[in-house]
């Protein structure tokens, strides 16, 4: 049932060129022109309409949020909001039938965001889910939707879920952008075009397993982590240093890299090492100067850069390389190498990785 591998979560690691095929099925054009949802198309009115959308979840799908907000805003010129769920219900949000209210859940039955839902639903907002699990308690409960469709997940430590709700929040946001004739042509057509091509992509991001596992050797004995990103990879920076506390129980902070300078940078000596997402994008050249300012204080450095990088390779301990895509798809591609990192961090510590001290694959109560 673990496919020959030694534990659920390493499966679904690798399974994620497979379930990204599977998420995208249907749903791009064989052009690359246009992308189809039926839960968007379905409700264009209410797409039409909208004057702010609200993203709610937990934990892993909450970091997916943070991304889709970005994407949402870059293609869809809709002011968005990103809540935990637990704080939106019992914040009195101010919502009115112009508001959409997206839900995302890998489950379908986190007890905080279904009441997040109740309470949207009541207040007149459209409601719309993004969940893996079929028939689970969230998508009946929302207006429409759309699935993952990245089959079970076994391990606690979400991976495969994660890439899926990116996967549909970006075409979400290509389909409700082409809706509200916000986006250009070209546009839709690059990223449609590197969406497609995404299950090759992980297959080949795949490929840095063995120099993940060499690295994360010299991290097994580690207390502390900090984990640097910057625009769209400022969440998956959030998530990789929950996917190292889940499983290894290392502490990890993720920040926007930005911010370091206004206090956690504190924190940097030799024992505290630093993950730095530094894809060849837009804040490339900024990233780099938050690199060599914690590298000063004598922190290990272990970089995700973009193939063919030169410069951090003078900088970082370590660097692993992922292939270039789009900046809106690079948290894809740079989340893949942060979960085999926590990953053979945690089994160095012969920590049982699928089922995580103290945790639970759904949290149905509060
Ligand atoms: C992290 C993890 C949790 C879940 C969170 C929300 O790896 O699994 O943080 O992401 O409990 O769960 P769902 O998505 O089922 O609502």
């Amino acid at each position: 049932e673990k496919g020959g591998y030694d534990t659920f979560m390493l499966k679904e690691i690798f399974e994620q060129p497979t379930t990204l095929r599977d998420c995208l099925r249907g749903r791009i054009t064989g052009d690359c022109s246009r992308v189809t949802l039926s839960g968007v198309e379905l409700n264009k009115d209410r797409f039409l309409q909208a004057e702010r959308i609200t993203l709610v979840a937990c934990g892993t799908s909450w970091h997916a949020a943070l991304i889709g907000k970005r994407l949402i805003q870059d293609f869809c010129q809709i002011p968005v909001e990103v809540e935990y769920a637990s704080e939106f219900r019992y914040g009195n949000p101010v919502l009115n039938d112009r508001d959409i209210v997206i839900a995302i859940s890998q489950s379908g039955e986190t007890a905080d965001t279904l009441a997040a839902i109740q309470l949207a639903k009541d207040k007149g907002a459209f409601v719309y889910g993004v969940c893996n699990v079929v028939g689970a308690s969230i998508p009946r409960a929302t207006d429409s939707g759309t699935y993952i469709h990245v089959g079970p997940e076994i391990g606690v430590a979400s991976t495969k879920a994660f890439t899926g709700q990116v996967t549909v929040l970006t075409l979400l946001a290509l389909a409700v952008g082409q809706l509200r004739g916000v986006i250009d042509s070209s546009t839709v057509q690059s990223v449609a075009t590197a969406l497609n091509a995404m299950p090759g992509t992980i297959e080949e991001t795949l490929k840095c397993n063995d120099a993940v596992q060499k690295l994360s050797m010299f991290f097994t004995y580690a207390h502390n982590f900090i984990y640097l990103g910057r625009g769209y990879n400022y969440p998956t920076a959030l998530e990789g240093a929950l996917k190292l506390k889940e499983i290894s129980y290392i502490h990890a902070e993720g920040y926007p890299a930005a911010e370091m300078k206004h206090g956690p940078i504190a924190l940097i000596d030799q024992e505290m090492p630093s993950v730095i997402i530094a894809p060849s994008d837009s804040l490339y050249d900024k990233i780099i100067s938050n690199v060599q300012q914690v590298k000063s204080r004598g922190g290990a450095v272990v970089a995700i850069v973009s193939k063919g990088n030169t410069a951090m390779k003078d900088i970082a301990n370590f660097c692993i390389e992922i292939p270039d895509v789009p900046e809106c798809l690079t948290p894809l591609v740079a989340s893949i190498p942060l979960q085999l990192l926590a990953y053979y961090i945690a089994v160095n510590k012969g920590k049982n990785v699928d089922q995580p001290r103290n945790l639970a694959k759904s949290v149905t109560v509060e």
